[in-house]
């Protein structure tokens, strides 16, 4: 079997991890260096993800997630959170970056900057918050697969209160709001979701070819 279609086909949304079971260090950098390695619109990377090992913390996020046990059972869980405001001073930072990684002469990025600020400038509050955790999505999917590929279990999550994160993880302050939970680890032999079979539409109903 083709090793992607392999990768996604092992992985599965788990409910119950083994505890005892925690991921490598060196596995947590490549998840990381994923991470980061995520593509985001205009490359702004609106995003911060959050690593909480502490099982104090963790067990408050329980309570936030409507109980649910992966938040404290898994090896790490991962808060991926996104901008909730973008501002020019964002952009001004980007475009440093651009200059320091690339070594280029900042004026030659003013065009650039320009037209990255018309474009948000004029966007609601709102539908930036919105606009930023779409990008948070995209990582989701890097994560998910990156995971896989590694025999890392994770599970997504939507299940939790945002302000409750918010609360726990003093979020709004830094300009920031949960958008989607990772717990990550291994499976516990007793998860009986890992043997059901995958329900997923028909490729007809999924892809139109025109
Ligand atoms: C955005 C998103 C939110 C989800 N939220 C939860 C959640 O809060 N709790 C949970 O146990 N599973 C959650 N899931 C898991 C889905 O139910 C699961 O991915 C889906 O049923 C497909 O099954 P599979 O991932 O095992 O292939 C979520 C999945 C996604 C993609």
């Amino acid at each position: 079997m083709n090793k992607i279609i392999e990768d996604l086909k092992w992985r599965y949304a788990t409910k119950k991890y083994d505890s005892t079971k925690k991921v490598s260090i060196e596995n947590i950098e490549i998840i990381k260096d994923a991470l980061r390695l995520t593509p985001t619109a205009f490359g702004l990377q609106p995003l911060k993800f959050i690593i909480v090992e502490n099982q104090d913390v963790r067990l408050k996020l329980k309570e936030k997630s409507h109980n649910q046990e992966q938040v404290v059972d898994a090896s790490h869980l991962l808060v991926l959170c996104s901008y909730i405001d973008n501002t020019e001073i964002h952009v001004e930072d980007y475009i440093d970056l651009i200059v320091d990684t690339r070594n280029v002469a900042k004026e030659n990025l003013e065009g650039f900057k320009e037209y990255i600020n018309n474009t948000i400038n004029p966007i609601p509050l709102e539908t930036k918050t919105i606009w930023n955790a779409k990008q948070a999505y995209i990582a989701l999917g890097n994560l998910l697969h990156t995971c896989a590929a590694l025999r890392i279990d994770a599970t997504p999550m939507e299940g939790f209160e945002p302000e409750g994160y918010d609360e726990v993880l003093g979020l709004k302050a830094k300009n920031l709001k949960a958008t989607i939970v990772c717990p990550i680890g291994y499976r516990h032999p007793e998860d009986r979701y890992q043997h059901l079979t995958k329900v997923r539409k028909h490729h007809d109903d999924l892809f139109e070819v025109i």
